[in-house]
């Protein structure tokens, strides 16, 4: 029956691979919304899926935040750096969110987890342009952001608008916007619609969502019923060698639709 139950789930991870356009899915049971606890099953699938993606040698390893990426990094250890020496750098600054969901904690417990190193990126985000600029030129900064350019991994979750939007503290202006113009998920800093046009964009430095085609090892992991809709529309316009990690509640959610 257990074998029944595994092949089954092979196969709806192929369907939704393929429904989804994209290289591979891996699906755990249950639904996070529900079970909180699967959290940590997911943060595991996703890391095994990172010891069989990563290649042998170097590996830099850009990260964003949120309470998945924690999980993720909760579950790494050091086999992951059996035959690998990784660089985790923050994809992004700060985003006014608590500070051990923040990229740059992330990073630093992927770091301690795996024995392997990682560099902190503290630029604020959500300031002006002119504020920002001139901390782009220095030194430190200028290394993060080099390695973050040269990641050869990137790791990221996807949030409900909505919660997305409160959770950052974004004003009344915002908020309005994001309810207007039907914004349904939110990663990379953009909230997108329902076919994955931006809607509102938070200005900020760091990785830019049109640079994921161009990183070897593209993961996503994000799960649960609730956020079904934000997956779908954003895996629309990512690369098709992204993986996706997420459980039933999504998976199930996203194939009724079709
Ligand atoms: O950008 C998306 C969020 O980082 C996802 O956050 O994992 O806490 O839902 P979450």
């Amino acid at each position: 029956q257990l074998m029944g139950q595994l092949l089954g789930m092979k196969e709806k991870e192929k369907k939704l691979a393929s429904y989804l356009e994209i290289e591979h899915c891996v699906i755990i049971s249950g639904d996070v919304d529900e079970q909180s606890k699967l959290h940590e099953e997911m943060g595991r699938a996703a890391v095994e899926a990172l010891d069989f993606l990563l290649p042998e040698g170097t590996n830099i390893i850009a990260v964003m935040g949120g309470t998945t990426m924690a999980e993720v990094a909760n579950q790494m250890n050091e086999t992951l750096s059996r035959k690998r020496k990784l660089m985790f750098v923050p994809a992004r600054g700060g985003l006014g969110e608590s500070v051990d969901i923040q990229a740059n904690s992330i990073s630093a417990l992927m770091a301690q987890k795996t024995g392997g190193e990682n560099r902190v990126l503290y630029v604020p985000e959500q300031v002006s342009v002119e504020t920002y600029k001139p901390l782009l030129q220095e030194p430190g900064i200028k290394k993060t952001l080099k390695l973050v350019d040269d990641a050869n991994c990137v790791l990221y979750g996807i949030g409900d608008a909505k919660l997305m939007a409160e959770r950052r503290g974004m004003n009344e202006e915002v908020l309005a916007l994001i309810e207007t113009k039907a914004a349904v998920g939110e990663a990379y800093g953009e909230f997108y619609n329902q076919s994955g046009g931006v809607v509102y964009k938070i200005p900020r430095i760091g990785l830019q969502s049109d640079k994921l085609a161009d990183i070897a090892s593209v993961m996503v992991v994000a799960g649960g019923k609730s956020k079904a809709k934000a997956i779908e529309a954003h895996i629309k316009k990512a690369p098709r060698h992204t993986w996706l990690i997420t459980d039933e509640g999504a998976a199930n959610e996203i194939l009724t639709g079709i």
